[in-house]
């Protein structure tokens, strides 16, 4: 298990959706995070839709449901557990631990590996 810094905290206001590169040690393969930070609070999911291919980076933010849809074919994800709240899309986005380090500012997610 790893905690990865994905960006600063400072630079992540209140209905920012965006992506995070990484190298997963496991498979050895590029892989994408999704952060969004709703009224404060940060999350991490995977940033591949579950069903095909399309980045819910690209999608679309609701605050209010806490919740990011899909913008190939509009499936909706809850951002703290993943699931998805209609379909096409059936499994659950993983999801990932977060905290902000008080001595860098940093924004932290824990990779399982
Ligand atoms: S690719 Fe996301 S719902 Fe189909």
């Amino acid at each position: 298990m790893d905690w990865i810094k994905v960006c600063d905290e400072k630079s992540l206001n209140d209905g920012d959706l965006i992506g995070f590169d990484y190298q997963d040690n496991v498979d050895n393969k590029r892989k994408k995070l999704l952060i969004a930070k709703i009224h404060g609070k940060i999350y991490a999911t995977d940033a591949i839709c579950t069903h095909e291919y399309a980045e819910l980076t690209n999608g679309f933010l609701n605050e209010e449901e806490k919740t990011v849809t899909c913008p190939l074919h509009l499936s909706v994800f809850n951002l703290d557990n993943g699931s998805p709240l209609n379909p096409p899309a059936e499994k659950p986005l993983k999801t990932y631990e977060v905290k902000v380090k008080e001595d860098d500012g940093g924004v932290y997610v824990l990779l399982k590996y």
